[in-house]
């Protein structure tokens, strides 16, 4: 096992066993079932070892950084929570969503509840920069929330550019990364520079994680997704890759494109159709490329911190994030 999976794996014990701890009340059943149903269901835990590793790297310990690290993933969970109403999503890391488990009702609660957990486990972290981290936190929760409102927004319009799905997706995604990398960072006590730096490392990681979702969501293994594949065609999503097909795609190909863009005429057999025209005009290409140019951009970041092997970690970190199919 290299030194990265085996950071990852500790790092990730770590917060599981927080997370499966974490609810000790069992009345109402409606509402405690689903928190440990989606507490213990497996993510990846990508936000939480971000800040961990981003804490080390401004000097901390791992460990200081545990209760914040616990608050990112149960925050992003309420986010997947709601997201998965927004989005009509049966599955979600290989298992029913919440909403299809139970109902709507149960998932918005369930939802709101996450939150004041989360608030209750960020507000655990000793540190004299605690009221500023309480801040960068909130700002994370509010953009993410705008993020959200544009995504839904833009199923409705025609005419998204790339520059508006950029700031969608550095609002919904980059932000929650940004915000763990300057968590950890604040927590670590990092200079300014390198909070900056880290932050900013956070935000291009978060925006190439999620062009590269957008790409699983059509060329990933649904068992090992844990997602429905072609859920972004059937909900209309403006996508890196509708986009990017809208400008290149021709004749019968572009009214095909045309349709998702006005969320016309979608169906099952939509989804083939759509991922044969994004392998004939290489836009799966053009995602890849867009995923390792962000990467790179990230990476550059990290030149600004202490060198060591925790700066190391986030390189490696960057890579695996780059190249994973889940
Ligand atoms: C899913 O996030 C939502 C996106 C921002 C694409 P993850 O892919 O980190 O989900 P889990 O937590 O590992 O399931
Ligand atoms: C999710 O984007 C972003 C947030 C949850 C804030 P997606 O809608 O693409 O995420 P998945 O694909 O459902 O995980
Ligand atoms: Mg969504
Ligand atoms: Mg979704
Ligand atoms: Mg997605």
């Amino acid at each position: 096992m290299n030194a990265f999976t085996k950071t990852y794996n500790t790092y990730r014990a770590l917060v599981d066993q927080r997370l499966h701890s974490i609810v000790r009340k069992a009345e109402p059943a409606s509402l405690y079932e689903p928190m440990k149903y989606i507490l213990s269901s497996s993510g990846k835990r990508i936000r939480p070892i971000l800040i961990m590793l981003s804490c080390k790297a401004a000097g901390g310990t791992a460990k200081e950084a545990l209760h914040a690290a616990t608050a990112i993933e149960i925050m992003h969970n309420f986010t997947l929570v709601h997201d998965d109403i927004m989005d009509h999503a049966e599955s979600r890391r290989g298992k029913p969503t919440v909403h299809t488990k139970w109902d709507e009702n149960v998932a918005i609660l369930v939802g709101d509840e996450l939150i004041a957990y989360a608030y209750r486990e960020l507000l655990k972290t000793e540190s004299k920069a605690i009221s500023r981290i309480a801040d960068v936190f909130t700002d994370g929760v509010v953009e993410v929330c705008e993020g959200q409102a544009y995504d839904k927004e833009f199923e409705t319009v025609k005419d998204i550019t790339i520059d508006d799905y950029l700031l969608m997706i550095s609002k919904k995604t980059g932000k929650l990364f940004a915000v763990s990398a300057e968590i950890g960072a604040l927590i670590g006590g990092a200079t300014e520079r390198e909070t900056r730096a880290l932050r900013s490392y956070g935000n291009f990681l978060g925006r190439a994680f999620q062009i590269q979702d957008d790409l699983l969501d059509i060329t990933a293994d649904e068992k090992e997704f844990g997602k429905k594949i072609g859920g972004d065609i059937l909900e209309g999503k403006k996508t890196f890759l509708l986009l990017r097909a809208a400008e290149r795609a021709a004749g019968k190909d572009k009214k095909l494109i045309e349709n998702i863009l006005r969320k016309k005429k979608i169906s099952c057999a939509t989804i083939p159709a759509v991922k044969e025209i994004y392998e004939r005009y290489g836009i799966l290409e053009l995602a890849r490329n867009a995923v390792d140019r962000d990467i790179r951009q990230a990476n550059i970041q990290l030149e600004k911190l202490r060198a060591g092997t925790a700066a190391e970690m986030l390189y490696k970190f960057s890579h695996w994030v780059l190249n994973r199919n889940f």
